[in-house]
């Protein structure tokens, strides 16, 4: 098959951008891995997800593009390139333009989450500090509304009073020129849960925790802008995960069975990540759902969708044509 890759290459930060600018985007090392692993079985054709890549669709017609992609630019940027190949009819790996929108806004899929009675923290969005709000009970998390990577989210943002309450608005709307939402902070266990398939036959791979107890001292129990890239990298990994997940079978059934709403909640297709984290009773709620979830290849940069592939005896390699074989086996197409 004639296979379109389509992601967006990391630019070299300089002094003018932010540290966390290129968060959502890819390096070379996975471009690169996931070129080879798709070139194992098909030709592949790489595309840059920018400004040109509806005219590149257009001349290399591929039959479907494996998607990653993450965009820059609106409060739809991960939609774009589904957009584009949609009204070209060239089908595409993951989720609809809808859903990928309403997933980058945590708020609106918090929204479709709780009309469908799947556990979330109760939470308010604030556009306007000025305006009064009724806020849940401290201690509250204050994170960008529409953002990934744990971009905004730093040690700080939880916070325990209003004078820090509000100043983490202010950081918020400023510093990420998109609203703010605070939600209620959830205490207990974090874990990760990764998904593939469609319909009935959507797999939930084995459970990744997150455990805080690895952060240097005196650190909020939160998977920060910090903890996921500065305290934990590489050359120094952060044993901070634990998959499977050490965890009673009755917890693994209840966490799994929220993710699966979660996922069908929001019309989720082939593959996404799901955070999950437990409130002061035990029961797992929904933080939020990333349907272009990231896949670095290196083991030791902590990877948890590759990490969980791995737990289940899946390669790297496996992972990425199974994405693939899923999308295709969706449109009717023969892998
Ligand atoms: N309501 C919450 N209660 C407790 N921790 C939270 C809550 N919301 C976010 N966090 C912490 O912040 C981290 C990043 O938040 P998340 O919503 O997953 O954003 P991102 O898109 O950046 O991954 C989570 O992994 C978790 O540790
Ligand atoms: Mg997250």
């Amino acid at each position: 098959m004639k296979v379109g890759f389509c992601y967006n290459l990391k630019k070299p930060a300089d002094e003018s951008t932010p540290a966390d600018l290129y968060a959502e985007w890819d390096d070379e090392e996975t471009i690169g891995a996931v070129h080879s692993a798709l070139a194992r079985k098909h030709e592949v054709i790489p595309i840059e997800g920018d400004e040109d890549a509806f005219e590149n669709f257009r001349k290399y017609r591929p039959d479907i593009v494996f998607n990653m992609a993450e965009g820059m630019h609106g409060t739809s940027r991960e939609s774009q390139i589904p957009a584009m190949l949609e009204m070209l009819r060239i089908p595409y790996t993951g989720s609809d333009p809808l859903t990928l929108a309403v997933c980058l806004d945590k708020a609106a899929a918090k929204v479709a989450l709780s009309y469908y009675r799947v556990p979330t923290a109760p939470f308010v969005v604030v556009l306007d500090p000025r305006v009064k709000t009724r806020f849940p009970p401290f201690p509250l998390i204050v994170k960008p509304l529409r953002e990934g990577s744990s971009r905004g989210i730093q040690n700080r943002s939880l916070v325990r009073n209003a004078r820090q309450l509000k100043e983490e608005i202010h950081r918020v709307l400023t510093q990420y020129r998109q609203p703010a939402l605070v939600e209620k902070f959830l205490p207990g266990r974090e874990f990760t849960v990764a998904l593939l398939g469609n319909g009935n036959a959507v797999e939930v791979l084995p459970i990744v925790e997150i455990r805080f107890e690895e952060l240097p001292d005196h650190i909020n129990p939160i998977y920060s802008y910090e903890a996921k890239w500065i305290w934990d990298t590489v050359e120094k990994p952060l044993e901070i995960f634990t998959c499977p997940a050490k965890i009673s079978a009755s917890l693994k059934k209840k966490i799994q069975s929220v993710c699966r709403a979660a996922y069908t909640a929001l019309g989720v297709r082939d593959w996404c990540r799901i955070d999950v984290r437990l409130d002061e009773a035990g029961e797992p709620h929904i933080l939020e759902l990333n349907p272009l979830p990231g896949i670095l290849p290196n083991p030791d940069a902590n990877s948890c969708f590759p990490k969980a592939a791995r737990t289940a005896g899946m390669s790297y390699d496996e992972l990425v044509n199974r994405v693939l074989d899923t999308a295709c086996r969706r449109v009717g197409l023969k892998p």
